[in-house]
């Protein structure tokens, strides 16, 4: 295995505790982004970043283009957590084009979470508030909106440890 660090970007908890499982099943070392600039990158072959999805976007992203031009020769990882349940391939596909940079071969995993609406702050908790309320007053034709909106009234945790396996596996046999 190779000397490896986890850095990670995380508001409401979820990609810290992915971070923390994969740091701990590959005895990498473990930081958040806040902290990075303690870090001497090139002291690692591997570096795995982490973010939470808002709105499509990899929350902290820009360190993996940072640390392209900084570092070109280091193998890069990438994952990210989000609402959006591991089997919407296409949605999480979009992620992954929208964030990934083109033509890197970065590889890409993706760790399905959930809400945290008591650990939301300023504006993610109040555009969480104005979704919720919207999907209540929407019309709905199939069942799939009042589904959602069971799902989403609360705080829910769907993380399971058992879905790093991918990634844990793919950095094993580099
Ligand atoms: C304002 C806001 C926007 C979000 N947008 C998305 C999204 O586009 N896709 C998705 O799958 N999850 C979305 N989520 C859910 C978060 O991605 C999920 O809670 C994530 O695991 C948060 O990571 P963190 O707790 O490490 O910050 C959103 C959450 C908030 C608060």
């Amino acid at each position: 295995m190779e000397n490896c660090v986890v850095v990670y970007k995380s508001k409401t908890g979820f990609t810290e505790k992915y971070a923390t499982w994969i740091a701990e099943e590959l005895g990498c070392e473990l930081y958040p982004l806040a902290n990075v600039n303690m870090v001497n990158l090139s002291d690692y072959d591997m570096i795995i970043f982490g973010g939470g999805v808002r709105a499509g976007k990899i929350g902290g992203i820009k360190f993996v283009n940072n640390t392209r031009i900084s570092f070109p020769n280091k193998k890069l990882v990438i994952f990210a957590t989000g609402a959006t349940p591991s089997n919407e391939t296409e949605a999480i596909e979009k992620v992954q084009n929208m964030n990934v940079p083109r033509n890197s071969g970065i590889p890409f995993f993706y760790f399905q979470s959930g809400f945290n609406y008591e650990k939301m702050k300023g504006v993610d908790k109040l555009v969480m508030n104005m979704v919720r309320g919207i999907m209540r007053k929407m019309k709905d034709k199939d069942g799939t909106q009042n589904e959602m909106i069971g799902t989403m009234k609360n705080s829910y945790d769907h993380s399971s440890r058992e879905f790093i396996e991918p990634l844990v596996s793919y950095v094993k046999t580099l």
